[in-house]
């Protein structure tokens, strides 16, 4: 059963999808890494049995020692794949060099909309509310050396009646978030997922 890491900086339901739907099925979070050290999501790993740990990254230098050190636990728990899962921290070569094409991530809008530097948490879903889309949803990707930029996985869309609040815009799609994040992993996990190029082709 292949091993994968989870990591994140928040609440975590993202996480509990996988703890649920994905753990002990099709993989095994084998560790649950956090850069903040009082993330639910560590919580939530703990009551699941499973490794959490706080990487503080005030205990490094400068961010490519934080994902060195990130790098080791991995390793350690002979992790074979990371899914980020609202983690806040831009990943270094150390660690995209170390997973290529193993790392996915999960976006809460479109890809190539509302995403790249500065787009995360309510941020994107400000821009939303902003320009009026009547679309929006979620995409998971690759994680390559770009923001937001590695070959896309899956999207699901939302649609929007104009009437929400940046907060309803995000709940709605934090909703489809859950379900598209298990399906990808487990495409990845049962390696039904090609990549060509820039492009994924599901098999
Ligand atoms: C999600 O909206 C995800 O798309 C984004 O960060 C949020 C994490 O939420 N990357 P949670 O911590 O999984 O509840």
């Amino acid at each position: 059963m292949k091993k994968i890491a989870v990591l994140a900086s928040g609440s975590g339901s993202n996480l509990q999808a996988l703890i649920d739907q994905v753990h002990g099925q099709e993989g095994l979070i084998a560790v649950v890494l956090s850069n903040r050290q009082n993330a639910y999501a560590l919580e939530r790993a703990r009551k699941a049995n499973i490794p959490a740990v706080f990487a503080d990254r005030k205990q490094s230098a400068h961010d490519s020692e934080y994902d060195q050190k990130i790098l080791q636990i991995l390793q350690a728990h002979d992790v074979e794949a990371v899914v980020l899962a609202g983690y806040l921290r831009i990943l270094t070569p150390i660690l995209i060099d170390a997973y290529k094409n193993k790392i996915i991530n999960i976006h809460p809008s479109l890809i190539p909309s509302f995403c790249g530097d500065g787009y995360y948490g309510m941020r994107v879903h400000q821009a939303v509310y902003d320009s009026g889309v009547k679309v929006t949803g979620a995409t998971v990707h690759f994680v390559d050396s770009g923001v937001d930029t590695g070959p896309i996985i899956l999207q699901q869309a939302v649609s929007l009646t104009g009437r929400e609040q940046p907060e309803e815009i995000a709940a709605k799609v934090l909703e489809i978030e859950h379900g598209l994040l298990v399906e990808a992993v487990k495409l990845f996990l049962t390696d039904q997922i090609e990549i060509v190029q820039r492009r994924t082709i599901i098999r």
